[in-house]
């Protein structure tokens, strides 16, 4: 069987993009900027059903068994795959395997990854390599935009043109650049009640989305500049703002999302203790519950056991910086 097999990172964003100019094409209505991680990953197989009439999607779970992938899975590979075989005019159909070593849908970008795995491993299933210059466009067809990011490492702006934005993902510096950690703080692993989607489709009905969209680009280059300086504290200032104004829009919109939970907001207030203590320490929060804690290296254990004490926390997940997708030896069937 000639399969097909890449894992491909999610990643966080530092200014996030909410909202899209046009739904159809995943286009959005601001520039957002990421650090892609290295521990969150989803892999993805691919092969062709010689003689098979229908393509067939499956999920490897926990247990390690592979099973038909479920309703909203299935859902999103038959809404992303037509683009990718009229890319490539590969019509012949397919078995296609995913798995993700973290909680799908909670907010940690399992769409990101899901959807950049699927993409690269059509691109290198049609033998182009993992630099194929139109990948991050293909991941972003599949309706998740933050998966056109996710095709990077480092530290990735989509669209690259932040002006006119337009344009494929951008790399602005590679993960060895500045080797910063994300510890994931679980509050609710559980799958979240409205989806990212849902949320771009509401943004415009906040009263709060102009003045969001009025001051994006100047977080964004704030951000930006702060990552290219290795600047901790001009980078938590703008990652904080930004995921706040993010979750205003949220909570203001018809009908309102409120996604965090009470202990969302205990280690949001104390990162920022443990930030005026002196710790290179920021969070922010992307459409889900959970906070991605974000500290330099040297850091990191000591704002871990400052914020191991706080209760309802699920569990941890320990991530950091790293690099994008990669091509597997190892396959899922
Ligand atoms: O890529 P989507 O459609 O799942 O939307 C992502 C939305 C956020 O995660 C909240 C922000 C972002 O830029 O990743």
């Amino acid at each position: 069987m000639n399969r097909t097999s890449v894992s491909s990172p999610a990643n966080i964003a530092l200014i996030k993009y909410w909202g899209m100019r046009d739904a159809q094409n995943t286009l959005p209505n601001n520039a957002s900027l990421s650090m892609t991680l290295s521990r969150c990953v989803s892999i993805c197989t691919l092969a062709p059903l010689p003689g098979g009439s229908a393509d067939e999607f499956l999920w490897k779970n926990r247990h390690g068994e592979l099973v038909p992938a479920d309703p909203t899975l299935r859902a999103g590979i038959e809404h992303h795959l037509p683009a990718l075989r009229e890319h490539f005019d590969y019509w012949q159909p397919l078995r296609i395997a995913t798995t993700n070593t973290f909680p799908t849908g909670a907010g940690i970008a399992s769409s990101a990854a899901g959807f950049s795995a699927l993409a690269a491993a059509f691109v290198v299933h049609c033998g182009q390599s993992l630099s194929y210059p139109a990948l991050s466009d293909l991941a972003r067809l599949s309706g998740s935009g933050s998966a056109a990011r996710s095709v990077s490492g480092g530290f990735v702006q989509w669209p690259g043109n932040a002006q006119q934005l337009s344009g494929p993902a951008l790399q602005i510096a590679p993960a060895q650049h500045w080797p910063l950690h994300d510890l994931i703080a679980v509050v609710d692993a559980r799958h979240k009640t409205v989806s990212s989607r849902q949320g771009h489709l509401l943004a415009n009905s906040s009263e709060f989305y102009p003045t969001r969209l009025k001051l994006l680009p100047e977080r964004l280059e704030q951000a930006r500049r702060a990552i290219l300086e290795r600047d901790f504290t001009r980078l938590a200032d703008a990652v904080e703002r930004e995921a706040i104004e993010l979750h205003l829009i949220a909570m203001t919109s018809q009908p309102p999302i409120f996604y965090w939970k009470p202990a969302t907001l205990a280690i949001l207030e104390r990162v920022r203790q443990l930030r005026s203590e002196g710790m290179d320490v920021c969070a922010t929060i992307d459409a889900g519950p959970n906070v991605h804690v974000l500290c330099t290296a040297q850091h990191g254990p000591k704002v871990f056991s400052a914020l191991r004490k706080l209760p309802d926390i699920q569990h941890w997940i320990f991530d950091q910086i790293g690099d994008g997708p990669k091509r597997l030896e190892q396959h899922l069937f």
